[in-house]
């Protein structure tokens, strides 16, 4: 019996390589690329690198594992695997759906901007002063503190663009549409963004940018911000704990090795990430090296880093336009992948529970996700709504909801056994009780003491310059209308069979994993 949702057969991946490049295409995003180098600058630069190695493998691979025995074991959208595990933990699932659909609406305005900036590249449009072309000129920010939907066309054509290119891949399907680009998407990114980094390594000044980048200050290990801003990297950058991979992994046929393949995906977006590291501090130590500064004046965050930082530099350095289209280019490539897969947690869990075929989800729904995106960011006030948004959405809703499912799945449903070997089952590289323990006590334990700091932080302190009620607006209030929406869609009953029938192919693949395992298949 298949699986509801329409007359087709559940989508799956044609292949674990399939699967592979399109964990690993979500996983490499913008996160990687603006995001980790001036996350790893602020916090200790050299330093950085070993709480990041041991976050990866104390929470990135543990979770990542957990996220891909929930989606490979129940197969099914985040909400429908949660209904499957305990009636109760469904509003998990759709606090994922929530959450991507928050994070996917203003990723796709950055990847609109970064094409924006291929085309800037060309003649090197921003001029003299690279910060006021971006915040005056290009994005139109109003300079007083209020919200307004006044549109700036310069964002909303392209914004379009990006959205009609995404919905157009993810009607393609999960073979034909997300491994298919993610397999010509993803070279491509690593032939673009290696040219880069060798380009960057040749130029005067890189040296003294890697010294930044590296030089330890062992100091920071002691202070807990950095090992909280290297958790929420990790998740962030990772795709898990929102429902990235659980949605993927349940497109995974029954005998696949999933620690294996999650190996793959973890080791090989970290070394993204520090190759973006080094490519990226090379070329602010060039920036530097031109103006005289210290590199630490040469940084700015997050979107300053890649929209501001980067635009000067490239003015300043022979070749610049190249280098700049070659950097835009892999932020586009890197975004796209990724954006899919944001989109795709939605669309699949509106599918299931509606009903509903993925295609016709996905143009539905998809499309609502488009216009709530080209309404609220591409406009004067968009930039101070995506930075508020960004903050709580990543310090409070991810770091959030990671929690509720650590303490659910160990202590409350206590499903971890149960997870754990369905790993083991189809897994060549085993899990066992420092897995279970490190989900049970260790993280917890580091996200719950995460979680109160940033609350307590953002409670008492505000965030940022922005008004009190525009971050109770966007930033509380949004974290408020997730656990909203995740309750209210929770108490919408699925369509008659829904639940049966995904169980029925949760059984039907258990048994053909048994069958293999009974023949002496290597799994
Ligand atoms: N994992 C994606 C990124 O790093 C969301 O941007």
């Amino acid at each position: 019996m298949k699986q509801e949702t329409s007359s087709q057969p559940r989508q799956v991946f044609n292949s674990q390589s399939a699967f592979i490049m399109a964990a690993v295409g979500s996983a490499v995003g913008l996160g990687n690329i603006w995001r980790f180098p001036y996350v790893a600058y602020e916090n200790g630069g050299g330093a950085f690198i070993l709480p990041y190695l041991i976050a990866l493998l104390t929470v990135g691979i543990p979770f990542l594992f957990l996220d891909y025995s929930i989606g490979h074991k129940f197969r099914s959208s985040s909400p429908l695997n949660f209904r499957l595990l305990n009636r109760g933990t469904e509003p998990i699932g759709w606090v994922h759906v929530g959450i991507a659909f928050v994070i996917a609406i203003y990723y796709a305005v950055i990847i609109a901007w970064a094409i924006c900036y291929t085309f800037f590249s060309i003649n090197q449009t921003w001029g003299d002063d690279a910060e006021t072309f971006f915040g005056s000129t290009f994005l139109q920010q109003s300079t007083e503190a209020t919200f307004s939907l006044q549109p700036v066309t310069g964002v909303l054509l392209p914004l379009i663009a990006v959205w009609v290119i995404t919905l157009f891949i993810l009607v393609g399907g999960v073979q034909n549409g997300i491994a298919r680009v993610s397999k010509i998407f993803l070279p491509v990114l690593m032939v673009l963004f290696l040219a880069l980094v060798v380009r960057s390594l040749m130029l005067p000044g890189a040296a003294e940018g890697l010294d930044a980048f590296f030089t330890p200050n062992f100091s920071a290990l002691t202070d807990p911000h950095v090992w909280i801003a290297t958790y929420g990297q990790i998740f962030f950058s990772l795709s898990v704990a929102f429902g990235i991979m659980i949605t993927y992994a349940s497109y995974l046929k029954p005998r696949t090795n999933l620690t294996g393949s999650g190996m793959v995906v973890g080791f090989a977006n970290s070394s993204f990430e520090i190759l973006a590291g080094i490519g990226v501090f090379a070329a602010l130590g060039f920036m530097a090296h031109q103006t005289g500064t210290p590199v630490s004046d040469a940084v700015a965050g997050g979107p300053g880093l890649a929209f501001v930082a980067f635009p000067s530099l490239i003015s300043q350095m022979p070749g610049g336009s190249i280098f700049g289209i070659l950097f835009f280019l892999s932020l586009v490539f890197a975004g796209l992948t990724s954006l899919i897969s944001l989109v795709q947690v939605v669309t699949a869990a509106v599918a299931d529970k509606l009903g509903i075929s993925p295609k016709t989800s996905t143009i539905v729904f998809g499309g609502v996700m488009a216009v709530a995106s080209c309404v609220l960011y591409p406009t004067v006030t968009g930039m101070s709504v995506l930075d508020v948004v960004d903050a709580f959405v990543n310090n409070l809703g991810i770091v959030g909801i990671a929690l509720v499912v650590l303490i659910c799945l160990a202590w409350v449903i206590r499903a971890l056994p149960m997870l754990r070997d369905h790993l083991n089952k189809v897994s060549s590289f085993k899990v066992g009780w420092v897995w279970m323990a490190l989900l049970g006590v260790v993280i917890p334990l580091v996200l719950g003491y995460m979680f109160i700091s940033s609350t307590y932080d953002m409670a008492t302190n505000g965030y940022g310059e922005y008004p009190g009620w525009f971050v109770g607006v966007f930033g509380w209030g949004m974290v408020a209308g997730l656990v909203v929406f995740a309750v209210v869609l929770s108490l919408i009953p699925w369509r008659k069979g829904t639940v049966e029938a995904a169980r029925a192919h949760h059984d039907e693949a258990q048994k053909e994993i048994s069958s293999a395992d009974n023949q002496g298949d290597p799994a």
